[in-house]
């Protein structure tokens, strides 16, 4: 039985990875400090998978602890690193408690590696690589530009932490998935987003305010130039891009990569505007959403989606689930943290 260790496991994009994994068969050992999840999520993926993964509660910045847990925890054969900070604006607000959080870890997790010969790692990365790129769909071989938060600059940093760890270390490979926008939940709705506190993304913020727990969605911008005015994103549904870490496992341990350190587009390939996601909500759930337009939102780009050409062959993945599929599951989940 293979095994892996999925780093941020009872966090949004981890939990449903971890599903994913134990029903492809693998043994799940998971890492998670529970700054932004709750322990309760174990109990979830048991109750989805029949399998409570083994659980470690710790941060992994922390060197010694870090040393410690892979001194007795060794023959893992891939790592799928997710543990990290991820709010934009908070990381303009604490821009060292993000780079120290989000690189020390990852250097952390290689020191493990390295030191105990594990050879595979998949990196959460992110399409803010990118900004907003000249030419759309963006492409793997598209420029990586500054960029617009200290967020977004870890995961451009780590990509090079990643790449450079590798060209010294022998057997050392990885695959870094550069996610687009991902949204909704499993289809049991017992597992999804759980934002703390006020919704920085555009779903939550949505499914909260149907809910009543906000009052207004903000439309952050109708003056793009995009057919409707407002912005557009690759929304990809949670469990396409869990899937996509699996194939993305597979690849590696089966030694099928091309080069040592691959990037792969992880999104539909398609855009869709704000009010596009809005109408389609209202569309599959028969609920209206309270909204206005506003200013548009510092440091948002206007418009990204992926060109998946390249993760569609190479990985042999694609997306099965549609935006009407993540948004009913958004709302199921909604409904059932409510019941
Ligand atoms: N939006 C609104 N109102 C809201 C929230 C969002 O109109 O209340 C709009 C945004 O302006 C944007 C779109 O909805 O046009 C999507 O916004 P999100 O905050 O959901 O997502 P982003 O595209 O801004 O950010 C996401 C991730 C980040 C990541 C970024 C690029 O949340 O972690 O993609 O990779 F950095």
């Amino acid at each position: 039985m293979n095994k892996v260790l999925i780093t941020g496991g009872t966090g949004y994009v981890g939990s449903h990875t971890a599903v994913e994994f134990i029903e492809a068969g693998f043994e799940v050992v998971i890492i998670d400090n529970l700054s932004n999840s709750k322990i309760e999520v174990l109990d979830r993926i048991e109750k989805i998978t029949g399998v409570k993964p083994e659980f470690h509660e710790f941060d992994l910045s922390d060197n010694q602890k870090t040393a410690d847990f892979f001194q007795k925890n060794k023959n893992f054969d891939v790592i799928i690193h997710f543990a990290a900070y991820k709010a934009v604006g908070e990381s303009v607000q604490k821009p060292l408690m993000y780079y120290r959080n989000n690189l020390n870890s990852l250097m952390n997790i290689l020191q493990g590696m390295k030191d105990y010969q594990i050879e595979n790692l998949i990196f959460s990365s992110s399409c803010t690589v990118y900004g907003q790129p000249e030419k759309l769909p963006v492409t793997e071989k598209s420029p990586i530009i500054k960029a617009n938060s200290p967020y977004g600059n870890t995961k451009q940093i780590a990509e090079e932490i990643i790449f450079d760890t590798i060209n010294s270390t022998k057997n050392l490979k990885s695959i870094a998935l550069r996610y687009f926008n991902p949204i909704g939940a499993h289809k049991s709705a017992l597992i999804g987003e759980l934002p703390l506190g006020v919704p920085n993304n555009l779903i939550p913020y949505v499914t909260q305010t149907v809910a009543g727990i906000r009052e207004q969605l903000s439309v952050f911008g109708d003056d793009y130039n995009t057919p409707d005015g407002t912005a557009i994103r690759d929304y990809i549904h949670v469990v396409d891009l869990a899937k996509a870490h699996l194939v993305a496992s597979e690849r590696l341990i089966s030694n099928k990569n091309k080069t040592n350190f691959e990037t792969f587009n992880i999104g539909t390939g398609n855009g869709n505007s704000v009010m596009e996601i809005i109408n389609t909500f209202e569309e599959v759930t028969g609920k209206k959403i309270n909204y206005k337009i506003s200013p548009r939102r510092e440091g948002d780009i206007e418009q990204v989606w992926a060109d998946t050409t390249y993760a569609n062959k190479e990985l042999g993945w694609k997306t099965e689930l549609s935006l009407a599929d993540a948004l009913l599951s958004s709302w199921n989940w909604q409904k059932k943290l409510m019941s």
